[in-house]
């Protein structure tokens, strides 16, 4: 069943329209948006980019790029079309602000989006601008992308820059993890069902493991990738936004800063990996050359553009705590990595063993409860409960309660984009993240930042197509536990 939403009538500036994040998600994620017929039909989008491109070199590449989708719905092609429009855009150049405020609409009460789609060092020039130029409406909107900073300081530096120009309540902060439906399915699954919130907490949990891989290197974004790496990329805002929607307390309604205040405090909660921690609780790993599906892939520093002396880390696994009443003493297994052996991600919640057996143990290994949540891909929910085989005698195998979202919904599940998209045009900031929330996540990170650059551990390798190195897998056998791969 489709959406029912107001429509509400805006215009989208991309810039950096031409770029990645542009071509590979917001054109998709807009024309899903146009077939489903959720934007207004005079919405229009302009994409800004220094090339110099004319609108139908700019749509073919659309095109090209994306074949198969518009092949799925050929009809909608040329209206999807006549939304898009290219210009040719310097940032730092006033006058090419002053030109595109000739093209944009008067009408003030239209929604106007500043979709920023650019390395976070022009965001500052650019909301500069914006306001130079008068392109503010009243439904003004930012949309900013991570990375956020680099740590603490930049992402401080670059924030005053833009909120010099947007209030707080104009800025959309994205993390589009938060816009994946599974993600937002976990939130319904704690908070609509009586069942699990009892037990949510660690008289009933024995620890939480949270893996993000991926099969995809670093696809071209070496000048990136290589200052950023893995904890940067990944664990400070994806990996921790879902250990938030994991750990938080029951938030009293599902208002954006109700939600966002108790994400906050399970940041503030978590504790610290400082010092020598880093080597104990902290694995950090680059991936070597090797085989994913069949396909020979090379290793990190083989990657054009990369430094033969580069100690970025592709991997990362760690386990930290959340100091608080409900979760003392529970262990969170965080991991991501790119080039592992396949690609998903999901959450697992490992449940306690049962106080007291009542039968032999000749009737099998009792193993506890597990909840796994997938996010991505085959999205689901599977529960582990121990179960009788059928037949004579008293024989118990663990069983699993399984709901595939695909075949009880029988729906397609839209892009994170195309949800967030529709809450910034809509003005809901719910999955967004507030300027609190990052610096808390960056004051986390900073601490093993911190700690890795004075203790230099060693940087483990693994390679291509395996699930990241042995000492990933011993971090969390340690403690008596395994991490869930059950592809
Ligand atoms: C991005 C990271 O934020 O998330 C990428 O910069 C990563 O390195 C991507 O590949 C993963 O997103 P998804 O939606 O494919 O899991």
């Amino acid at each position: 069943m489709a959406y029912i939403i107001p429509m509400i009538p805006f215009e989208m500036l991309v810039f950096g329209g031409a770029g990645d994040l542009s071509m590979r998600k917001l054109m998709p994620a807009l024309f899903h948006l146009h077939c489903d017929n959720r934007l207004p039909i005079h919405g229009k989008v302009y994409c800004l980019g220094r090339e110099n491109l004319s609108k139908e070199d700019f749509i073919q590449s659309i095109f090209d790029m994306h074949q198969p989708l518009f092949a799925e719905q050929k009809e909608k092609v040329d209206s999807f079309f006549e939304r898009i429009h290219y210009i040719q855009f310097e940032a730092l150049n006033i006058e090419s602000y002053k030109k595109i405020k000739t093209i944009l609409s008067s009408d003030t009460e239209l929604a106007r989006i500043f979709y920023l789609a650019t390395p976070s060092s022009l965001f500052g020039p650019i909301s500069q601008n914006i306001s130079l130029a008068d392109l503010m409406t009243k439904k003004s909107r930012v949309v900013v992308e991570k990375p956020l900073g680099h740590d603490l300081a930049s992402f401080q530096k670059i924030n005053n820059l833009i909120c010099d120009v947007f209030q707080e309540s104009q800025i959309y902060r994205i993390d589009h993890y938060l816009g994946k439906e599974t993600v937002q399915n976990l939130m319904a699954l704690r908070f609509t069902n009586t069942l699990f919130e009892s037990m949510w907490n660690r008289s009933y949990i024995s620890h939480v493991q949270i893996t993000v891989a991926e099969t995809i290197g670093i696809e071209g974004r070496h000048q990136f990738y290589d200052q950023s790496g893995a904890l940067r990329d990944m664990v400070q805002n994806h990996l921790l936004q879902l250990l938030c929607l994991v750990a938080m307390e029951p938030p009293s309604n599902a208002e954006a800063n109700t939600i966002r205040d108790e994400k906050l405090r399970v940041l503030k909660a978590l504790r610290p990996i400082k010092d020598q921690d880093v080597i104990t609780h902290v694995v950090r790993a680059q991936y070597k050359q090797g085989n994913i599906q069949d396909v020979n892939v090379k290793g990190y520093l083989e990657e054009q553009n990369i430094p033969q002396t580069s100690t970025t880390e592709t991997f990362i696994a760690l386990k930290t705590y959340i100091d608080n009443w409900r979760w003392a003493g529970i262990p969170f297994y965080l991991r991501t990595g790119k080039r592992l052996h396949n690609r998903y991600s999901e959450i697992v919640i490992q449940f306690k063993k049962v106080p007291h057996l009542i039968y032999p143990s000749s009737v099998g290994i009792i193993e506890e409860n597990r909840l796994v949540i997938r996010l991505q891909p085959d999205e689901g929910i599977k529960f582990k409960l121990m179960s009788k085989t059928p037949g004579p005698g008293m024989n118990l195998v663990p069983v699993y309660l399984n709901l595939n979202f695909a075949e009880t919904f029988n729906e397609r599940y839209p892009d994170a984009y195309e949800r967030l998209i529709m809450d910034v045009v809509r003005g809901i900031p719910t999955l967004f993240m507030r300027k609190d929330e990052v610096e808390e996540a960056w004051k986390w990170t900073e601490n093993i930042l911190n700690a890795w650059q004075e203790l230099s551990p060693p940087l483990k390798t693994y390679p291509a197509g395996t699930w990241g190195p042995t000492s990933s897998i011993a971090l969390i056998e340690r403690d008596g536990f395994t991490w869930h791969e059950d592809i």
